[in-house]
């Protein structure tokens, strides 16, 4: 594949999809304004994900603050753990994302995976340079550093806060209440989009890598016991499928298989992210991704994120290399846990047995005053001690063994150690108790989509360009449902009332909610090839037939216009009367 990315910037720019932002000022990388046409296919692209993932799928949508308090990322572990490594080069001062520079020249795939340390080694073994200056890098530092924009919530700097390095949190800290409103019944999905922020190192390839992004993201919450996905709906869509082994072997190739086979053959093993592998290949088809330029890959071990226990990427083809344009992570109970452990809300639901059960719980005599050498022998306040032990973790008293007389002993785990403690010393007494269910930390499965990415890439796969009558031309072959516009509408000039009959013809297409542009400047044309450039689908033009003042019938009936589509540039004849239902026959194809 050829890299376009040269082109793609420039009609970017030049026609309002994507620019570097605040340019006058001589721009910052890793920031792009969408234009008209790129805030329009934004959008678009954004409601397509919102009707598979959210509404077909029966999910919930919020929409949380961008900024958040410092201890909603120590309990996430982005505080600790959401780091780059990063080289500053002595010379000219730049600083490179270390494993980037190692990976650009040597045969390290995963850099990332090494440490600082060993990049540091490696850096200094290959005598790489400073891809800027090409001072040589050896021997600089190599060090962590944290991607989260940090800011001071109200005035001081008491409070900090962070803007949010994924939307994903924003729905994670609220699970308490996510899971009132879905009544405690699992699974249940709580999706978003939303701008994330990361202080990217070396942002680079155009839209690809930037400092502020949109992320649509899904968090759906299960019970690992008894939920399971339909893979009904979805097992015949086929997608290529490169798998951690295939990436290790000599020569492994991804393999195109459906979501049925994966599951199957055990290449996607978790039937849920399988689920959520053909739910996110129908929806990248939909809005304009090549499936040629598009595959699964499952992530080596060393490269999962702290959080992820499988992981899987959607990566597209452009810039003549592979991209990671999706996320696919089966979390576990990560997060709820931690959000469980750090705040004072409980981030668990209550399962409901079948059948109540009875159990034999330990009960704490509050005269006992003697505590065993197990517990470092500690008198005093013991129970105390034993009652905040039993609150603490009520699992830690694993069994009771007791005769009719309650004489006998109970095994109490503490700090992982087991004790075997006879109930008379330790002061417990058994007691049976009817239990009607028991608390469960959901698992969370994760498709997180990129829709910087998502968009870059349907621009990068739907650019074509053809040649029309001896004339070169460029357009984009968006799918109807995404282009920014649905259809020109063009007089053939703007006069003897063709240009008031043309107006009339689009005010009524939008009030049919198409998006119309009018346009009457310049060459016929001309003006096709402009929305060619923006990918409008279709265009119908208004010329004296229309308006009953044709000379003879070869110029086209009375009442009709004529409607040109973008890919064959193709022309037909139709009544103005029947331009809606023509146009939706179109957009349907
Ligand atoms: N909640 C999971 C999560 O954030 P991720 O793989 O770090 O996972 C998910 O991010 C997606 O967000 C990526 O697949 C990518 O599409 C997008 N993304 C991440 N960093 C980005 C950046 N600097 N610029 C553009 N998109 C980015």
């Amino acid at each position: 594949g050829e890299d376009r990315s040269g082109d793609l910037t420039e009609l970017a720019k030049r026609r309002g999809f994507f620019l570097q932002s605040a340019g006058a000022y001589g721009g910052v990388s890793g920031f792009y304004t969408f234009g008209p046409n790129g805030a329009s296919l934004k959008d678009n692209v954004e409601d397509t994900w919102r009707d598979r993932f959210t509404v077909r799928e029966g999910n919930m949508e919020i929409d949380a603050p961008t900024v958040m308090p410092e201890p909603v990322f120590e309990a996430s572990g982005h505080l600790d753990g959401f780091d780059d490594m990063i080289v500053e080069c002595p010379q000219c001062g730049a600083s490179h994302r270390a494993d980037h520079v190692v990976e650009d020249e040597t045969d390290y795939e995963e850099a990332e995976a090494l440490g600082p340390e060993r990049v540091g080694e490696i850096i200094a073994e290959y005598e790489l340079v400073c891809p800027d200056c090409g001072t040589g890098l050896a021997g600089e530092a190599v060090e962590d550093f944290n991607l989260m924009f940090e800011t001071n919530i109200g005035p001081g700097s008491s409070s900090p806060g962070y803007l949010r390095p994924e939307t994903a949190q924003g729905i994670f800290v609220e699970f308490p209440q996510l899971a009132e409103y879905a009544r405690n019944q699992l699974p249940f999905g709580v999706t978003q989009i939303g701008r994330a922020y990361r202080n990217e190192i070396s942002p680079r390839k155009s839209l690809v890598r930037v400092r502020e992004f949109t992320q649509a993201e899904l968090e759906l919450f299960i019970d690992p016991e008894e939920d399971e996905p339909d893979l009904s709906t979805v097992e015949d869509v086929v997608a290529p499928f490169y798998s951690a082994e295939a990436q290790e072997a000599d020569g492994g190739e991804p393999r195109e298989l459906t979501i049925g086979e994966a599951v199957e053959e055990g290449v996607v093993t978790d039937p849920w992210i399988a689920y959520y592998l053909g739910v996110a290949t129908e929806w990248y088809e939909r809005i304009g991704v090549d499936m040629d330029r598009f595959r699964f890959r499952q992530h080596l071990s060393g490269e999962l994120a702290h959080y992820a226990a499988d992981c899987w990427d959607a990566e597209s083809y452009v810039t003549g290399d592979w991209v990671e344009i999706a996320g696919f992570a089966y979390r576990g109970d990560y997060d709820l846990s931690k959000h469980d452990e750090y705040s004072d809300e409980d981030y668990t639901v209550f399962k409901q047995y079948d059948e109540p059960i009875t159990v034999e719980r330990p009960t704490v005599d509050p005269d006992m005053s003697y505590l065993g050498p197990e517990f470092g022998g500690a008198a005093g306040d013991v129970a105390d001690a034993l009652e905040a032990l039993a609150e603490e973790d009520p699992d830690a008293f694993r069994e009771a063994e007791t005769d009719a007389d309650g004489e006998g002993t109970v095994t109490v785990e503490v700090d992982g150690d087991s004790h075997e403690v006879p109930v008379g010393q330790t002061g417990f007494a058994v007691e049976e108790v009817t239990e009607s269910g028991e608390h469960i930390t959901p698992h969370v499965v994760e498709p997180s989509l990129g829709i910087d990415r998502a968009l870059y890439t349907v621009l990068d796969h739907c650019y074509r360009e053809d040649e029309i009558d001896g004339e070169e031309r460029t357009f984009l072959e968006l799918p109807a449902e995404v282009a920014p516009t649905t259809v020109g509408v063009f007089p053939l000039m703007d006069r003897d009332g063709l240009g008031e009959e043309a107006r009339e013809v689009a005010a009524e297409l939008r009030e049919r909610g198409l998006s119309v542009a009018y346009d009457d400047s310049g060459a016929i044309g001309r003006r096709y090839r402009r929305q060619d450039e923006v990918g409008t689908p279709f265009c119908v033009t208004v010329d004296y037939a229309t308006i009953g003042e044709a000379r003879d019938d070869d110029e086209g009936e009375p009442g009709t216009v004529t409607v040109r589509e973008r890919d064959t540039t193709a022309q037909k004849r139709v009544d103005v009367e029947a331009l809606p239902e023509t146009l939706d026959a179109l957009r349907e194809g």
